[in-house]
């Protein structure tokens, strides 16, 4: 295997290669996407491709290479594991309309064997299933095995694994092959479907036949494309043997730099911090180099909390004194190829100069009054007007307040929350008309989400085990819900794995949560399930979830809901269990 050293020879690799097979390269794009208003940020090569893949002619021909800047920030909170990131690299090969999957894999194929010289029996592949969408994609399975791939590390997934985008709402998007290396213990064996914690995915080329559109279908695009997205940090630490992207000659110097200025060693008790503070500022530096500030909303917004955070982790590590702008020396070393930031190095200092000092001057007063808080506070929630009140004279990002009141043992009332800063906004503007608004809801955000839930696997029970199930009782608290139904049997795993994977699907379609009142005899008409406690002509709440073709459930209930499943992550079943005869047990929480 070739050694690949660091993040600039991956690139240079590459680059070649794809060059080598008539490719043009495009440039790195901005962060901040130029024509899309639906994102924040560039989240993949392919974005700031999106009006070519629909079929617009690119200058440059029909084959693209690249690498690519990416911002994510659906992680954010899990940052701070060895893992996850907000910035990274990717590189990226496209065919607009010109080959498709039997070239796509050769390319792939050749690169990673011959050019990077992996052994064949290092890596595993995945394909699509197949749905209601579209078909199993057979044919990629094929090519790979005629490449020599053995059929034992071919894995065949749902749509979850094995299928990408659209980026935003609606947009281009299809089936993919993914492209593993192995990472566990001992000799290769299996694939991501059967011991998936072994392999670590490096290279997924997607297969753009689809278009989704506003109402949730599919469209076959006319021009066939091909998508490819490697990133660099991961492939960098797989192939060196690295336990963690940090390791990687991206974020180590500053890692580095971090243990310098805290006179601390980089171990299992600081990692977490030097993590945060090492992603954040390479991040923000990044940022920062377009030329965005730190503010109150969007792009401003996010810059904001992570400055903040890294700020917080750095006082935490005992780094006293401005030293974020120390920690942004680094980057500017790291990339002697990103012309934005070795441009923008004076606004960049300043401007984390100026955040980190207006943040220090209230930091220790928000810490100081958390501290007062814990001693007082009844019971785990800390509520709406708590959490505001640390925002508005603290500065504490709402997210930074879950953070702390998380690493205490406490949730933070986030419906509250917002209710007291949509009153606060409300207020400020009409406080002249002597207006004001009152009746805060006590639902956290967390039990709304996991009473929506409760309705997606009540359906999804009935669908696997039969229309025999029925609710027998429900208990809901922040951290999992707890769903009792009439069943005789113990599930097998197959029949929770498929209960876990429709909920899931569910979720991923993007399902409007409609609220409607009634009669107990109208809900009845129209097939809702639910307990039926109520008196004759009473009104009552019946929540839908659907899309315009279809009900996915049809429910009586309290309430609260979520007004879309997407709000509601990843549903996994974690116990299953008799309850009393005839009446099974399920926890399940939303990850
Ligand atoms: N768009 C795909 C991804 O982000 C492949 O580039 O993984």
């Amino acid at each position: 295997m070739k050694q690949v050293k660091g993040r600039q020879e991956l690139i240079s690799a590459y680059i070649d290669f794809f060059k080598s097979k008539s490719h043009k390269e495009v440039p790195n794009s901005p962060l901040i996407p130029q024509n899309d208003p639906t994102v924040l940020f560039t989240t993949a090569g392919m974005h700031p491709l999106v009006p070519f893949l629909l079929g617009q002619k690119h200058p440059l021909g029909t084959r693209l290479c690249n690498v690519q800047k990416c911002i994510r920030t659906t992680d954010i909170d899990a940052v701070g594991d060895k893992f996850h990131l907000t910035f990274f690299e990717m590189l990226g090969n496209w065919s607009l309309g010109d080959y498709f999957k039997s070239e796509s894999i050769e390319y792939s194929f050749e690169f990673l064997t011959k050019v990077l010289g992996i052994p064949l029996d290092m890596l595993s592949v995945t394909c699509f299933k197949g749905d209601k969408d579209a078909p199993a994609d057979k044919e990629s399975a094929e090519k790979w095995k005629k490449l020599g791939v053995k059929e034992d590390r071919i894995a065949f997934l749902p749509k979850e694994d094995n299928w990408w985008g659209p980026a935003g709402k609606t947009g281009p998007c299809g089936p993919d092959t993914e492209i593993f290396f192995w990472v566990g213990k001992g000799k290769a064996h299996g694939n991501p479907g059967v011991n998936p914690k072994d392999w670590a995915e490096i290279w997924n080329n997607v297969f753009m036949q689809y278009e989704k559109k506003e109402d949730g279908s599919f469209q076959e695009l006319k021009q066939k494309n091909i998508d490819t997205g490697m990133g660099v940090e991961r492939t960098v630490a797989t192939l060196n043997g690295n336990e963690s992207v940090y390791d990687t000659d991206s974020l180590l110097p500053l890692i580095k730099k971090t243990e310098e200025l805290s006179a601390k060693e980089y171990n299992d008790e600081t990692g977490k911090s030097m993590r945060i503070i090492a992603d954040h500022i390479r991040a923000s530096v990044i940022l920062l180099a377009e030329l965005v500030s730190p503010s109150n909303v969007e792009q401003g917004y996010v810059l904001r909390r992570l400055i903040r955070r890294a700020v917080r982790h750095g006082r935490t590590l005992g780094i006293a004194g401005n030293f974020t702008h120390l920690i942004a020396e680094e980057v500017f070393k790291i990339y002697p190829d990103y012309a934005s930031i070795q441009k923008n190095k004076d606004f960049i200092i300043k401007e984390l100069k100026a955040e980190e000092e207006r943040f220090s001057e209230v930091l220790e007063k928000g810490i100081r009054y958390f501290e007062r808080l814990k001693e007082t506070i009844k019971g785990k929630v800390i509520d709406g007007k708590t959490a505001f009140l640390m925002y508005q004279s603290c500065g504490f990002p709402i997210e930074m307040t879950q953070e702390l009141a998380r690493e205490n043992g406490f949730e933070v009332d986030i419906v509250g929350y917002e209710k007291e800063q949509a009153m606060h906004q409300e207020l400020s503007r009409t406080a002249t008309e002597g207006k004001f608004k009152s009746g805060l809801a006590d639902n956290s955000e967390a039990t709304t989400r996991l009473h929506t839930a409760t309705h997606l696997l009540d359906s999804a029970l009935r669908q696997v085990l039969g229309s025999h199930v029925e609710q027998r009782g429900s208990n809901i608290t922040a951290e999992r819900l707890r769903f009792d139904f009439s069943h005789d049997e113990k599930m097998t795993p197959e029949q929770i794995r498929e209960v876990e994977k429709i909920v899931n699907e569910n979720i991923g379609k993007q399902l409007d949560v409609k609220r409607e009142e009634m009669t107990v005899d109208d809900a009845k008409k129209l097939g809702a399930i639910g307990v039926f406690e109520h008196k004759y002509g009473e009104k009552i709440s019946v929540y839908t979830i659907c899309d315009p073709k279809n009900i996915y459930s049809r429910e009586i209930c309290a309430g609260p809901h979520v007004t879309n499943t997407k709000e509601l992550g990843k549903f996994k079943i974690r116990k299953e269990e008799a309850s009393s005869k005839g009446v099974r047990r399920i926890k399940a929480v939303l990850e």
